[in-house]
């Protein structure tokens, strides 16, 4: 695709106090390359290359809040304490030095137990109702102490974020991970203020974060919620059934102070509501911008072959056209496209794009997810 045609993914972007040259951003992606829960100088170097490659905005792996038993795998930096605070400055201030902008994802991986480890945390998990799925009970349900503890600490790590020079914040509420078993029918059975027969009642949780992270970081600074359908107990969920569902589920979060909701799909081309729109029709950023006027961002299989749950299967994704998603953003379904395992596999990847460089873009193999390129 000549260069010309990609005009519409290298149009500067601002919201708030965040100003991006072009319309990329790299997706969350867990490394656990962050021994002790540090980020060391290889992490920051990973994200630097980034920087240094035209992404627009980097989020960074999912890092996470000051709880017991707030992350499933050993290697998961820590979003709390001096030690990785320290680290993270360090990565900000690296990926500043190359002109980049970064957000980190702050994270708590509730009842997920990670596929890629047996490693448990000292503490019992922690979670709505005691569920890591339907039916399947684990660890705890969280007391209103609890609950409010969590709020709080979420709440620290975005302040900190703010004060260790990063341009924005992602709170990490999709995949069935915490804040998402909140909104998950299946697994918050709570009778109390936080659960509840419909998605608003269940929002109620997210929404007091959000609330509590907008006080954090003031008026002025972005922040951005990522949601999904979809959860990683079970592909087949759907929170929201229609737009009217989907409404009464992102509204109240758009309303407690969220700038940008980050949809996460597998496959961005997939129409939302084809029942609806048609086969061509809005995917969920698009809806969700739609219905609650934030800016959104899409994702999912940008430029490559496989979805990224075959990446975990093993198997090789190729290059693909960027037709698709080109359209997409003319007709400003969404505001940003975030790419993940292009990136993950080749930090120059949005150079190349932006340079019509299309015979030097590679496969993704899953070997790229053992060590930090
Ligand atoms: C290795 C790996 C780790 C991931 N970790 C996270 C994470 O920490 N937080 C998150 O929200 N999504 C995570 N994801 C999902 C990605 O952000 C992204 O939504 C997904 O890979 C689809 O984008 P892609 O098809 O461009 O790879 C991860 C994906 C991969 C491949």
């Amino acid at each position: 695709m000549p260069s010309s045609a990609l005009a519409p993914l290298f149009q500067p972007f601002q919201i708030k106090s965040l100003t991006l040259p072009n319309r990329i951003v790299m997706a969350p992606m867990t490394r656990s390359f962050s021994p002790g829960g540090v980020p060391g100088a290889d992490v920051a170097a990973y994200y630097r290359r980034r920087a240094e490659n035209e992404v627009g905005l980097i989020l960074s792996e999912g890092t996470v809040v000051d709880r017991p038993a707030s992350r499933n795998e050993p290697g998961i930096p820590f979003f709390h304490g001096e030690a990785a605070l320290g680290g993270w400055r360090q990565v900000i201030d690296d990926v500043h030095e190359a002109g980049g902008k970064m957000g980190p994802q702050i994270w708590h991986t509730g009842a997920v137990k990670s596929f890629q480890t047996d490693w448990t945390p000292d503490a019992p998990v922690e979670s709505p109702s005691g569920l890591a799925a339907p039916g399947r009970p684990l660890g705890e349900a969280m007391s209103e102490a609890a609950i409010a503890d969590t709020v709080a600490a979420f709440a620290r790590a975005a302040a900190d974020a703010k004060r260790l020079g990063f341009d924005t914040v992602e709170i990490h509420g999709a995949h069935g991970y915490l804040i998402d078993e909140f909104f998950w029918g299946g697994v918050n059975l709570r009778t109390d203020r936080y659960g509840g027969a419909t998605l608003k009642e269940r929002s109620r949780f997210a929404g007091e974060i959000v609330a509590a992270v907008r006080a954090a970081v003031g008026p002025d600074f972005p922040i951005i919620l990522r949601v999904s359908q979809w959860k990683s107990q079970d592909f087949t969920v759907r929170l929201a059934q229609t737009p009217d569902a989907m409404a009464d589920w992102l509204q109240p979060l758009v309303d407690a102070g969220v700038d940008v909701l980050h949809c996460s799909q597998r496959r961005f081309w997939e129409a939302e509501f084809p029942e609806i729109d048609g086969e061509d029709g809005l995917n969920f950023a698009g809806w969700a911008k739609k219905l609650t006027g934030a800016a959104t961002i899409s994702v999912g299989s940008v430029g490559l072959s496989g979805d990224f749950i075959s990446a975990f299967g093993g198997e090789t994704s190729t290059p693909t056209s960027l037709d698709r998603l080109v359209r997409r953003m003319e007709r400003q379904e969404f505001d940003l496209i975030a790419v993940g395992r292009a990136l993950l596999s080749d930090p120059a990847w949005a150079r190349k794009v932006h340079e019509g460089a299309e015979a030097e873009l590679h496969d993704f193999s899953p070997a790229a997810l053992a060590t930090l390129i």
